[in-house]
Formats: C-alpha cells, structure tokens, sequence
C-alpha cells in the first residue's frame, strides 16, 4: 500500500494531501476515504505488518478496531492550519510561544514535553500511556491530585482511564467506538460522537480548527456553569470533565466550600480558585470587570471564559454568565511546556511587577 498517515518527522506521505479524512467543515467532525488509508483487515499486506508507531516504524502488534494507527499515532504531525487532523502530539518541538495562542499548537496543548521525545517532564502534561506516548508520572504515579486514589492503571486518551469517549469502556477504541464515522453536527451530548470533542456528555461549540491561531472572534466556546454552591457538578461543562478525577478541585461537601457566609456559601473568601463561577457575580466595579480591556471586554483566549450558552462564538463578554472560570482558564488538557500544564510560565506572573497576560487577564489590578 502505498497510501500512509502523515506522522510528523517521518516519510510517511500525507494523509490530508491524500484527500483522506477531510472534512473541515464547521461542527462536522466525520473521516472521509479509502478504508484501506486507516484500516487493515489482518496487519499484513504481502506478509509485512500494516500498522505503524508513532514514529512510524512496522508494528507487528494490531490494533483495535482493525487500524492501521493508535490515537496517538494518528494524531501526531504539525499543525499548519491546514491540517484536517488535529495533532496533539509532535515528534519535534511545536511553537507555543508564550500563551499558546501564536504557535502552532492547538487548544488542548501539546503532549511533546511530557513525551519521550520532549524530554518526558513529567509535570508538563497528562502522562498518558496510549502508543507508549509517556511513561508514568515518577511523582503522581496514577493518581489524580483531588481525586479519590489512584487509577486503575496509567492514563490513556479513551475510556475509563481516560478523558475522551464513553468512560465506562475500559479501552481506547471501545469507549470511541462511532465516533470518528459519525455526523456530529450537533453537539448536545446525547452520545460519545455528538459530545464535544467526543468527551462523553460535555457541551459546547467546536472551533473548526481546534483553535490553530486563535483570536477573539475564532474560538472554542466552552460550556459553564454560573454555581450558586460548590456541591453543584455542573455536568456537561468543561471543568466537570476535570472533576471527573480531580473532584475535590472543583466540587463537593466539607471544607471544600470554605467557611463563607451560610447565606452566600459559594463566594470569597475561596478555599481553592472558584470554577464554573460567573464573574458577573464580582460588584459591578470589582477588577474583573476590566477583563479583556476597561470597555471593550474582548474574549481573551489566553486566558479562556465559560457561557453557559454555547450557540454562538463570543467576541465580547457582558458579564451575564459568559465570564464563567473554568480549569482551562489556566490550564490546557494535554500538556504545555509549562509545569502544571499550565497556559502560561506562572514563574513570571509577579504582583506589582507591572506585568500582563495570565493571572492578569482577571485579577486585572494586581499587576
Ligand atoms: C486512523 C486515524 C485516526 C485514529 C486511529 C484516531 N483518530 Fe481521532 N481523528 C482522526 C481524524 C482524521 C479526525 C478529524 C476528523 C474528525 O473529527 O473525525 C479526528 C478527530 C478526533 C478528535 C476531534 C473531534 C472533534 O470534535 O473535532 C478527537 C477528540 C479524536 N479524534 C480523538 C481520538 C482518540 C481518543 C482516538 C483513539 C481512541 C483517535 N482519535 C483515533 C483520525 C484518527
Ligand atoms: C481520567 C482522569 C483524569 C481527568 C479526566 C483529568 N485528569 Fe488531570 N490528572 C490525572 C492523573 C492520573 C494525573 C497524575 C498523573 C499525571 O500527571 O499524568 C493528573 C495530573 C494533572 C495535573 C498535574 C500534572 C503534573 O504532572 O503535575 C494537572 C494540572 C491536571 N491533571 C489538570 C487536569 C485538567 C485541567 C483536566 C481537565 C481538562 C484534567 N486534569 C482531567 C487524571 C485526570
Ligand atoms: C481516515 C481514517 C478512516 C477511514 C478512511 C475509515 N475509517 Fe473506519 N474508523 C476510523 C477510526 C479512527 C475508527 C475508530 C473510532 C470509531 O470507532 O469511530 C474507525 C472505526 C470503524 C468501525 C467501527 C466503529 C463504527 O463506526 O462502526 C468500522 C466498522 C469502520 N471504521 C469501518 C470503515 C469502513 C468500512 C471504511 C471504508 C468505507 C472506513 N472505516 C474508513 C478511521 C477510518
Ligand atoms: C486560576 C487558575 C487556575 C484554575 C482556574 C485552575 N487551576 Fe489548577 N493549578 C493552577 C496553578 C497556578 C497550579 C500550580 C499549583 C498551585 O498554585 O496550586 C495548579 C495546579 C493544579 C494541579 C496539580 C496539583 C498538584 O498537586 O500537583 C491540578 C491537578 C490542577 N491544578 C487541576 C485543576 C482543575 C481540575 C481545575 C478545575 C476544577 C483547576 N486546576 C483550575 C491554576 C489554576
Ligand atoms: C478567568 C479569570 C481568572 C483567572 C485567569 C484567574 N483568576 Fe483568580 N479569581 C477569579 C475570580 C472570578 C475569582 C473570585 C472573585 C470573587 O469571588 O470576588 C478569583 C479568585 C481568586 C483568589 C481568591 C480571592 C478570594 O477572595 O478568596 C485568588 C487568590 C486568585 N483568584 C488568584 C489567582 C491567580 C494566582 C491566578 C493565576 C494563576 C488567577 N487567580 C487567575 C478569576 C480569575
């Protein structure tokens, strides 16, 4: 077969040039091609193995649901903006630049820091172990700070040691199986493929290039919630997803809402930073209103909000539930070359240093 993926930094021809898999269509995320371009009946064409690694080497072992690829596979390369597969992982260093937002990363961030191939710091990503993309996390080991132990066994895109598909499955392609054949034009998470970005049950509006340079009126638009208690899971939200394994961050009972007022228990003072909060609930002349400039309120995608409305990508924010803080506001989920995969170097966010960006997207008067 002559027909291959492309997988960055090796031969392998392009999959996109080779009019594989492409449909850039706004919301429709459904491969396109010839069966044999991802799929392999029995690994073996003239007696050689048909699957490949990451790196694009002849993998004797098959993979799930007869493919040529594991997630990880697939979803190597470079974003270049033209890309109709989104790359998550790169054998060489993306640009991030220092947000994220100028480079030639996509919105979930990047594994290559954590990878093998990035120097495998562990606290620069999610050490997932699918395609053996990263070994385990030498401090964490399996478990998710906030969480309630361990995992069962390493992280991996899919399932239930996994943020993507139905988590209930306990392997990669059984917890996305329909997905990548399927229509999801509308996303209102009644199944795996009609979830955001195949996150099981999450809403919200998917940017056709998965945020390859964004800018304030080209965006995801993530979904939120405006919570009146820090025992609400605001399921199908964004943050929710996080708290699936890091709960204790985002929401439950005892100490986790603090000691504020019974009459307003879900407001300052914090005992960790607020999520899925409406910073519409700040006074009219609180510091927040000043996000995204004093009068304008542009969206800033350095520094992400929630709506809970999300039909429409927002250029401006009103602070009517569409300034909703979520994990990503400060973290991306797949990895930066940050630690904390956070979006941003937190070492150089100093109050009254005069500086910008990050923390100062919001807490616009600590600078
Ligand atoms: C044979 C190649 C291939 C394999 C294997 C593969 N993907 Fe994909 N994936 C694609 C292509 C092409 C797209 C873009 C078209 C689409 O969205 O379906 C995509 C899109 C996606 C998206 C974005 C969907 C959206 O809403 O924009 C996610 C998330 C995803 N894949 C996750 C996975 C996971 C998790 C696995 C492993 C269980 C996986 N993929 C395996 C090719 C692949
Ligand atoms: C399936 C469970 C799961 C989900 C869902 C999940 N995480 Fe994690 N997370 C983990 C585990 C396990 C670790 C520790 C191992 C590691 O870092 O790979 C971790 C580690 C982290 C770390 C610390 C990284 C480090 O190495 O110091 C951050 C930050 C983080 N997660 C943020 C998030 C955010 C933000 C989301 C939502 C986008 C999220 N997580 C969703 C399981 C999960
Ligand atoms: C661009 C890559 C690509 C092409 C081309 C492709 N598939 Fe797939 N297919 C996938 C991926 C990735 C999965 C695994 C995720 C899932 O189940 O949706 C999959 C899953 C499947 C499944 C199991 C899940 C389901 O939806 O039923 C079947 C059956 C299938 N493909 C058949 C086919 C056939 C038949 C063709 C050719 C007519 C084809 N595929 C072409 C990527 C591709
Ligand atoms: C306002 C920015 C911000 C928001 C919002 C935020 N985080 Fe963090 N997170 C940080 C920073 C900064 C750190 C570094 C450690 C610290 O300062 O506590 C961190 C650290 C972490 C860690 C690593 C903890 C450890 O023990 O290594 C995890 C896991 C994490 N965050 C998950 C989440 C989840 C899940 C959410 C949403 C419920 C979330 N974060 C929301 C900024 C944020
Ligand atoms: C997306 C906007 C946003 C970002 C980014 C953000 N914050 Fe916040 N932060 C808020 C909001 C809103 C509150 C709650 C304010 C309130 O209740 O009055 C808050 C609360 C806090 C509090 C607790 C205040 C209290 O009264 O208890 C601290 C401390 C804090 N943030 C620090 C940070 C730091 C440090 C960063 C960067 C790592 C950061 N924040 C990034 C929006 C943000």
């Amino acid at each position: 077969m002559g027909i291959r993926l492309s997988l960055a930094g090796t031969v392998l021809a392009s999959l996109v040039c080779l009019g594989i898999c492409i449909l850039p269509m706004p919301g429709v995320a459904k491969v396109t091609g010839q069966c044999a371009q991802c799929h392999t009946m029995h690994n073996s064409q003239g007696g050689d193995p048909m699957a490949v690694d990451i790196a694009g080497n002849p993998q004797s072992t098959p993979n799930e649901t007869l493919l040529r690829y594991g997630c990880v596979a697939c979803h190597t390369g470079t974003n270049d903006g033209t890309n109709n597969i989104p790359y998550v992982n790169s054998t060489t260093a993306p640009t991030y630049g220092t947000d994220g937002t100028t480079g030639n990363t996509l919105a979930g961030g990047n594994f290559y820091w954590v990878a093998a191939a990035g120097g495998a710091s562990d606290a620069m990503g999610h050490n997932v172990a699918s395609d053996s993309l990263a070994t385990q996390d030498a401090t964490l080991g399996n478990t998710p700070p906030g969480g309630t132990g361990p995992l069962a066994s390493q992280l991996t895109c899919a399932g239930t040691t996994g943020c993507h598909g139905d988590r209930s499955q306990d392997s990669d392609f059984g917890a996305m199986s329909g997905t990548h054949h399927a229509d999801d034009t509308i996303i209102d998470g009644t199944s795996v493929a009609r979830s955001y970005r195949f996150l099981n049950g999450v809403l919200g509006l998917e940017d056709p290039d998965w945020e390859y340079l964004p800018t304030a009126t080209a965006h995801n638009q993530y979904r939120g919630f405006d919570r009146t208690s820090d025992t609400e899971l605001a399921a199908g939200s964004i943050s929710n997803l996080c708290a699936q394994c890091h709960n204790d961050f985002h929401n439950g009972s005892g100490n986790v809402g603090g000691t504020a007022p019974a009459a307003n228990p879900f407001s300052s003072p914090w005992v960790r930073h607020p999520t899925d909060f409406d910073m519409g609930n700040t006074a009219a002349g609180s510091e927040y209103r000043n996000y995204g400039g004093a009068g304008v309120n542009a969206y800033v995608v350095s520094a992400p909000v929630a709506s809970v409305d999300v039909s429409t990508v927002l250029s401006t924010v009103t602070f009517n539930d569409d300034t909703i803080v979520t994990c990503i506001s400060c973290h991306r989920a797949h990895g930066t070359p940050y630690p904390d995969l956070l979006r941003w170097d937190y070492s150089l966010i100093s109050a009254g240093g005069g500086g910008s960006g990050g923390c100062f997207e919001c807490h616009t008067t600590k600078n």
